[in-house]
């Protein structure tokens, strides 16, 4: 390993990080068909809002993490939340606290910037403990069967890009959610790899259920629209079109009615970690629910 004098920290923006997006991609999603700007448009495509900062050698990038700064509705009201994510060092540099350097690095930022916590999904969580991360709430998920559904009216079919100020318009509704613009939820909805299912009754979109994104997020079913019992209409029905025979469903902690709705479409339940939550101000974090959409 060649060693580094004094690397240096910089802030880029989305120009400023083109040129390593190739290099972000082999650290983070080796072999995958999708890279990190289809996986996570809000940060990487040119229309989103992410910010990164990154350890330099001379133009060489040692570690890298991104972030930008949402809005999210939470039980305690609206909340400037940061949301870091892609943290990655460079193989030939690891162990040497370069990512705990971007990570810190980031976190500022974010404080600067007005967010009172930061969220990050984290495989494991030691290096973000170091950095001031604790484990966020625990979340429910549950594991669904394929079926034709009950014989109604209702259609089911893939949203279209018409569907997409209904489908906003339904993403408002819900207690917990991070702020969109009609502009960023179309520019989501059009992410490849992402299929979104509605529910049509009379003509209008009810309900909308959403699996894959990029690389990330397949045979889960990460986002709903609508009422409860309109998603679990909408589910099974969404698995057969979409050819999963089962797949894991995130519940919102706000959808109390959805499992018991789901019935015997749905086979098991359990419990996987949240986001890991750093405060970034004396005020304790308030409890924030993420839609698949919106992870990065
Ligand atoms: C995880 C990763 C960013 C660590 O980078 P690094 O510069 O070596 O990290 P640092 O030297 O600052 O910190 C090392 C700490 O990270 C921990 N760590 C190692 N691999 C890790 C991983 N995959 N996820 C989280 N923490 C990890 C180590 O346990 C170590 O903590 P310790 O000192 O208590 O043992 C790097 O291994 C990497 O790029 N991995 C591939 C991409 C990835 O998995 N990113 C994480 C997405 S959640």
């Amino acid at each position: 390993m060649s060693l580094i004098a004094a690397p240096e920290l910089r802030f880029c923006d989305r120009a400023a990080i083109q040129p390593y997006l190739q290099q972000i991609d082999e650290w983070l999603l080796p072999g995958a068909f999708y890279g990190a700007q289809h996986t996570w448009p809000q940060l990487y495509r040119s229309d989103g809002d992410g910010r990164f900062c990154a350890l330099f050698d001379g133009e060489r990038m040692l570690s890298h993490c991104a972030f930008r700064i949402a809005t999210a509705h939470t039980e305690c009201g609206a909340r400037r939340v940061g949301m870091l994510g892609s943290v990655a060092t460079d193989p030939e540099f690891r162990g040497h606290g370069f990512a705990q350097r971007v990570v810190r690095a980031s976190l500022d930022a974010c404080r600067q910037s007005g967010a009172t916590s930061a969220l990050l999904w984290a495989e494991s969580p030691n290096l973000y403990t170091h950095c001031g991360f604790g484990p966020g709430a625990d979340e429910t998920c549950c594991v669904i069967e394929s079926s034709g559904g009950a014989l109604t009216a209702d259609v089911v079919r893939l949203a279209t890009i018409r569907d997409h100020a209904q489908l906003c318009a339904l993403h408002e509704q819900k207690p917990l959610r991070l702020d969109r613009s009609p502009r960023a939820m179309s520019a989501l909805l059009t992410t490849p790899g992402l299929f979104t299912y509605v529910l049509e009754r009379d003509s209008d979109v009810i309900a909308y259920a959403c699996t894959g994104k990029g690389a990330d997020l397949h045979g889960w079913w990460h986002e709903f629209g609508g009422p409860d019992l309109d998603v679990a209409a909408l589910l099974p029905r969404a698995l057969e079109l979409a050819g999963h025979s089962q797949a894991i469903v995130i519940v919102p902690p706000y959808r109390t009615t959805l499992v018991p709705a789901l019935g015997s479409a749905c086979i098991e339940v359990a419990t996987v970690a949240g986001p890991m939550v750093a405060a970034l101000t004396d005020e304790v974090a308030a409890a924030v629910f993420v839609d698949g959409l919106d992870s990065v």
